[in-house]
């Protein structure tokens, strides 16, 4: 996988960031899936300003990241062993736990549910500012530090453009979004998120009687978490805690967002360019006919991994074109691109018959 390569916050930034999180303040950090916006996960009012800063309704538990090696009981109670296999397979990296919560953890991590979701992310800088926050005894709550709905962001200035943040002064601000961005006071460097989607989520807090359930497909796959643990994870049930990454809209650009096969491409094109609409193209097999044609366009590698370290940007990038539309080549559909196919097809929610009504007007 693509190794970070922009600059990265030096010792100095991490222990100031490291205070800033213990004094009950907002500190945006790189992890190797996205971005995350943390707080104290121990301090309530710091946890909520994280609701506050992003527009989160306030039902939506937030995950708790560990430095390496944090001790997993002060979080958690009664531990499944397959739990523990996971954690010793998988962590750092990227997977998130469901766990139950200790008692004496603040509610308001988990949104009032009994249980908590616990990750140990592997990005040097997280590392890093992991182990200076309170000696790397702490906890930090952290969502990815995108406003509610959005696009996960998958680097520094991506966090900067959800909050109106100033590029190189951190912690200021632009005039009109001086309220949203009043909360967050800084955003660490760390170049662009090697993984590119969220973690996999695994709810193994009522492994006795449903076995692991699979809340959010990611990186680390089904069957890798099957060849540790000996179950396979089952896709959630109704009773399954709610995972606000599980709501059928989400990671959504403005800009509607649809998806083709690459055999009905061409003919669609022309139809949309017929009626003057301006296309944005996010492909990985397509034709260079094809895209040379379109408004804007980014190829994206036809590796599952390759193709979700470059979504999130593609998406973001075509949304800042004046498209009026982003047009998706279908990825392939096998295991290896669940987590793709998740993300694509919650970005494009809402936008059905956009094509159709495009060519009506
Ligand atoms: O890769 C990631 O997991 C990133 C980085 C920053 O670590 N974080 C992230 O957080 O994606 P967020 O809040 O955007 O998505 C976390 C998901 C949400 O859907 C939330 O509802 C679910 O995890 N979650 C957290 N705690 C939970 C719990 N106790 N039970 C069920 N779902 C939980
Ligand atoms: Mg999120």
């Amino acid at each position: 996988m693509k190794q970070p390569s922009a600059t990265v916050a030096d010792q100095a930034a991490i222990a100031e960031a490291a205070a800033i999180l213990e004094q009950g303040g907002l500190v945006a950090f790189p992890t190797e899936t996205v971005y995350g916006l943390g707080a104290d996960a121990e301090n309530p009012a710091a946890v909520a300003r994280i609701y506050e800063a992003k527009g989160r309704p306030h039902d939506h538990p937030v995950i708790v990241h560990l430095a390496p090696g944090a001790d997993l009981d002060y979080w958690t109670t009664d531990v499944p062993d397959e739990a523990r296999q996971l954690v010793q397979a998988f962590w750092p990296g990227p997977l998130t736990l469901i766990l139950k919560r200790n008692p004496r953890i603040p509610d308001a991590v988990s949104a009032g549910q009994d249980s908590v979701g616990m990750r140990c992310p592997s990005h040097p800088v997280a590392i890093a500012l992991l182990q200076a926050f309170k000696g790397g005894k702490g906890g930090v709550a952290a969502p990815s530090a995108n406003k509610f709905g959005n696009v996960s962001p998958t680097t520094a200035q991506h966090v900067r453009d959800e909050f109106g943040m100033d590029t190189h002064d951190d912690g200021a601000l632009n005039g009109d979004d001086a309220c949203s961005a009043a909360e967050l006071s800084r955003v660490l460097e760390g170049g662009s998120s090697e993984v590119g989607i969220e973690s996999t989520i695994v709810d193994m807090s009522r492994l006795a009687t449903h076995g692991p359930v699979l809340l959010r497909p990611g990186h680390i796959s089904a069957q890798q978490i099957a060849d540790v643990i000996g179950m396979l994870p089952a896709a959630p049930d109704q009773a399954a805690p709610r995972a606000s990454g599980t709501l059928e809209s989400h990671y959504a650009p403005r800009t509607p967002v649809t998806m083709l096969a690459a055999d009905g491409f061409a003919a669609t094109l022309s139809q949309l360019h017929a009626k003057g609409v301006k296309v944005a193209l996010i492909g990985h097999d397509l034709p260079a006919a094809l895209t040379t044609s379109a408004h804007a366009q980014r190829m994206l590698p036809a590796d599952p991994a390759g193709y979700a370290y470059g979504l999130y940007a593609a998406l973001r990038d075509m949304d800042q074109t004046d498209a009026g539309l982003i047009l998706v080549e279908t990825p392939p559909q096998d295991a290896a691109w669940l987590g793709v196919n998740d993300r694509l097809r919650r970005s494009v929610f809402g936008s059905a018959g956009v094509i159709d009504a495009l060519l009506q007007k």
